[in-house]
């Protein structure tokens, strides 16, 4: 039975734990490392004008990513259990309400809506090893690469069928629970995918244009920031960091102990930021050396990185085994865009781990199709945001990640008493007090200002 008195240190989780410290941050890296780093960030750095857009986006990695996570494993850890269930808990035992479950709620139905297209762009790196390896980008032109691209997406039922190969590996790793595999998968992934980006990095010093893709990504022109593309910076941090929708709060559930929230975080937040902005330096050099332009949008990557594999001696190998370790790291993100909704199911229906995904599977693969057809049978059907794709990215970044992000640090901040969160957090004086800061004012209002000034 689970315990039930307000010790934390008492309760454990029904879903097993991490066998160690490295094992939780391998998993918490796995699930932030994703096309969030390679696909999303630049395409989204190019649309909202680079430079200014990327130093918004490191403010609110660290004032308010960092403080946002933390919050997340700290409360996941005090609950052990799945977000919804935490909330709901920790909001009784700390005298405020068990509403606070909604928060998780919100969760679980974000990551539904995130993976739905996820899966879609997954399928297209898995197509995309198929392409590598069959030599499609051996010397190709801007102009083919881009023809490959776009024919490749406009067949619905190639990219189908792509999304489904994929969400069908994603529900057979997360059926078969939280540990096995994932460690091992991102003990070697996440190196393996820094050594690729410099291989990469290499090549694009060498075209002669990094010095134009840097100043690009640095030099803030901030005539042209709007609040728009603050909270599209705000929504990419969310977004890249795993936060705002209880998927890291999940994993708190599963973590031992002794080990250091502030520690584990700040190495995760580091080796994300570190991997997208690496990504960024090796592909804006390659759009210009090209003739793109950086607000190609989604397809960017995809019309980048097989020019300069095309281009580079060994490039048929390299470019394979990029985009293999891609399809891992979107995996490794899939499982724990998953998670919250399968735990949820696991204890609130009393279901096996394996009915639960199943079911959850089932749900997104079906949902997947309105972002399957927004390239191709409904691209021009647009509404508010753009196309089908378009909205369920906004609605989810820009607006239930926030919005969570805000609830869960106005939690952990003002909700829990100071003795609960020191006693998760270990009172590091000033450490302590810093996080105490951010989580009470600095993040919530930002959060706020950036959502209500965008959005109305
Ligand atoms: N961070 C992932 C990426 O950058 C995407 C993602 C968003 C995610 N929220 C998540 C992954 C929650 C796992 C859990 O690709």
């Amino acid at each position: 039975m689970l315990s039930n008195q307000p010790d934390g240190g008492k309760r454990s989780s029904l879903h097993g734990h991490w066998s160690s410290r490295m094992a939780f941050i391998l998993a918490v890296t796995g699930s932030a490392v994703g096309l969030g780093n390679i696909w999303k960030f630049p395409y989204i750095a190019g649309q909202n004008g680079g430079g200014a857009f990327v130093l918004v986006y490191l403010v609110c990695v660290i004032v308010i990513g960092m403080p946002v996570m933390m919050s997340e494993i700290l409360i996941g850890r005090r609950g052990r259990r799945n977000p919804v269930a935490t909330m709901k808990l920790l909001g009784e035992e700390e005298g405020s309400s068990s509403k606070w479950g909604w928060v998780g709620g919100m969760g679980v139905i974000a990551g539904i809506f995130i993976l739905s297209y996820y899966s879609v762009i997954a399928g297209w790196t898995l197509a995309y090893v198929v392409k590598s390896a069959t030599g499609t980008f051996a010397g190709a032109s801007p102009e083919a690469v881009g023809a490959a691209f776009d024919s490749f997406v406009g067949d619905w039922r190639l990219i189908a069928l792509c999304h489904t190969i994929f969400m069908g590996l994603t529900v057979f790793v997360v059926a078969r629970g939280v540990e096995r595999g994932l460690e091992q998968a991102v003990r070697f992934m996440v190196p393996a995918l820094l050594l690729l980006m410099l291989v990469l990095l290499g090549y694009s010093i060498s075209t002669g244009y990094f010095g134009q893709g840097v100043a690009f990504m640095f030099t803030p022109d901030f005539e042209r920031l709007t609040w728009g593309s603050v909270l599209a910076a705000l929504g990419q941090a969310f977004f890249t960091l795993s936060i705002g929708m209880g998927a890291v709060m999940a994993y708190g559930a599963y973590l031992p102990e002794e080990t250091s929230i502030t520690g584990a975080s700040a190495a995760v937040v580091t080796a994300d930021t570190g991997i997208a902005i690496l990504a960024g330096l090796a592909i804006f050099p390659l759009v210009f050396a090209n003739g793109l332009t950086p607000a190609d949008g989604p397809g960017l990557v995809f019309n980048t990185l097989p020019l300069a594999f095309g281009q580079m001696a060994g490039g048929v190998f390299f470019s394979t085994i990029f985009f293999v370790l891609l399809s891992f790291a979107a995996w490794t993100s899939a499982i724990g865009l998953m998670e919250p909704a399968v735990a949820w199911i696991v204890e609130r229906f009393n279901k096996t781990r394996a009915q639960a995904c199943v079911g959850v599977g089932l749900l997104i693969w079906i949902l997947g199709f309105g972002s399957v057809l927004s390239f191709n049978v409904l691209a021009d059907t647009t509404f508010l945001a753009g196309t089908i794709f378009d909205n369920v990215d906004y609605l989810t970044s820009n607006i239930m990640l926030p919005l969570g992000g805000l609830l869960i640090t106005i939690f952990a901040g003002w909700v829990m008493c100071r003795n609960s969160t020191s006693d998760e957090l270990g009172n590091s004086g000033g450490l302590f007090r810093s996080w105490r800061m951010l989580a009470r004012f600095v993040a919530p209002i930002g959060i706020l200002l950036v959502l209500i000034n965008a959005v109305l």
